[in-house]
């Protein structure tokens, strides 16, 4: 279920966040791997202020490899830690832990200093919907406990799931809202399935992910639509994929509505291969 966030939702989803960062030693920003900025919530910095932070690029089955490898060198570079990870297979996050531990390390040195036993790393996930939150935390608590839905406001008791030995893992994920102001991310995020169909008109939605496509994937656009040149214009290349994939009304006109249906299902569908839509 996508939610429609209003400022009222925000504002309580913030709140939310606030709470339970104060349970906890660090957070795990969970970024969807294919648009590492546009799945950020721009508000996320002023939310939990100097508390830790680790990215975590996830989907990375579904980005494109050498993108994703790009992107690592660039929040790296910003002094960021970060990490590339698949939810689903579970690949890449036997580093998490050891990662929180390297970052704590000065404060745990500090606590046993003053002759303070090193309790257990407290961490919580957070990210904005459908980015893999409740596939996460149930990969690393190793069964079938995170709710998985997006309904802010669902308040109940915290747990705390073992991760290793070493760290705790709050059992709710903290659910943030994208930024869906700038058109251009709001095509990629409805593109990733961040954000609901309805929201979007579709049509728009394909177009600019056949200009991407042509910029940036122009290979695999030639290839999955038998193309020998792109059309420069627009509905010559819907007509083309139209007509190709059989996207026809009665009396042969192209079905545009179809058409784009059928393209962004193509890219979610990875028909197209892995892909990233955040450039760099
Ligand atoms: P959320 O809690 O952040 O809202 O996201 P959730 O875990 O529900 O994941 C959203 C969708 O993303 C799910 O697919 C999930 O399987 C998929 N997903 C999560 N992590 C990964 C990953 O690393 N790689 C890939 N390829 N997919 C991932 P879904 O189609 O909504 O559900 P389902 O078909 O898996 O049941």
């Amino acid at each position: 279920m996508a939610i429609q966030w209003f400022p009222g939702h925000m504002a309580k989803a913030r709140r939310e966040v606030s709470e339970k960062l104060k349970l906890v030693d660090i957070i795990f920003e969970l970024l969807d791997a294919r648009i590492p900025v546009s799945s950020a919530n721009p508000m996320l910095d002023e939310i939990i202020q100097q508390k830790p932070r680790i990215k975590l690029l996830n989907k990375a089955d579904m980005a494109d490899p050498i993108m994703t490898s790009r992107w690592l060198d660039k929040f790296s570079g910003e002094n960021t830690s970060v990490l590339a990870i698949d939810a689903q297979s579970g690949k890449g996050l036997d580093k998490m832990v050891k990662l929180a531990e390297q970052i704590l390390q000065p404060k745990w040195e500090r606590k046993r200093a003053k002759g303070i036993k090193p309790r257990a790393i407290r961490a919580m996930i957070v990210g904005i919907p459908n980015v893999g939150k409740s596939t996460l935390i149930n990969r690393l608590a190793g069964k079938n406990i995170a709710k998985t839905g997006n309904t802010p406001g669902v308040t109940k008791a915290q747990a705390w799931i073992k991760v290793g030995k070493s760290m705790e893992l709050l059992d709710t994920p903290g659910i943030l809202w994208p930024k869906f102001e700038d058109e251009e991310v709001g095509y990629k995020l409805a593109l990733t399935g961040a954000i609901k169909d309805t929201i979007l008109n579709l049509q728009d939605v394909a177009v600019f992910s056949l200009r991407f496509l042509e910029a940036h994937y122009t290979e695999a656009l030639k290839a999955r639509y038998k193309l020998d040149e792109i059309p420069e214009d627009i509905v010559a290349l819907f007509d083309h994929i139209g007509r190709l994939r059989g996207c026809l009304r009665a009396g042969g006109e192209i079905d545009y509505d179809k058409t784009a249906d059928i393209i962004i299902r193509d890219i979610r569908g990875q028909k197209l291969g892995p892909l990233t839509f955040d450039t760099l």
